[in-house]
């Protein structure tokens, strides 16, 4: 049986990430998303609120699973038997930041390959941090997310501001 690792922040799952996740089920048996921390982000929501968007997303998906961790990529990466870890990139800047990841994560794992998956070019502009701004502006940001995420951010949203 083989299994794929994909990890990210998740702050929220948009519909880009979603596209990576269904691509990765049809490479191998079983994709575990993993939502983690990047030590270079403020995040907007928390671990729980990450997940939850990554549940609403692609929760119902056969094959999937989804795990949090606050530890290391390289550690989960054995912890759960994985096979290889599966990222999205987008564009250049994307790869070059990803490609150094993967390379630290090798030096430390040598098991611990990446997969890199191009990103449709309907997903190139979908971000979640274009998804945070709208959702700050007021409005439903159904062209990054689910409306069911939409709707999760917009109570959120509503919740931090009464
Ligand atoms: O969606 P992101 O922010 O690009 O995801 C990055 C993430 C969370 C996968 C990465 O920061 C990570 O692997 N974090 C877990 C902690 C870890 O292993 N850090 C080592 C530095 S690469």
């Amino acid at each position: 049986m083989s299994v794929a690792l994909v990890p990210g922040s998740f702050d929220p799952m948009t519909v880009g990430h979603m596209d990576i996740v269904k691509r990765a089920l049809a490479l191998y048996d079983e994709v575990i998303v993993a939502v983690m921390v990047n030590d270079e982000k403020c995040y907007e929501h928390t671990i729980e609120q990450r997940a939850k968007t990554v549940e609403l997303t692609v929760g119902d998906l056969p094959g999937v699973r989804i795990v949090t961790s606050t530890g290391l990529l390289i550690d989960l990466f054995d912890e759960v038997g994985a096979d290889a870890i599966v990222k999205g990139v987008r564009n250049e800047q994307d790869r070059a930041y990803e490609e150094k990841m993967a390379a630290w994560n090798l030096e430390r794992n040598p098991r611990a390959k990446t997969v890199f998956l191009q990103a449709a070019d309907d997903y190139e502009t979908v971000s979640s941090s274009a998804a945070r701004a709208m959702v700050k502006k007021g409005e439903l940001p159904h062209e990054m997310v689910t409306p069911a995420v939409a709707a999760y951010l917009s109570e959120l949203a509503l919740e931090k501001s009464e």
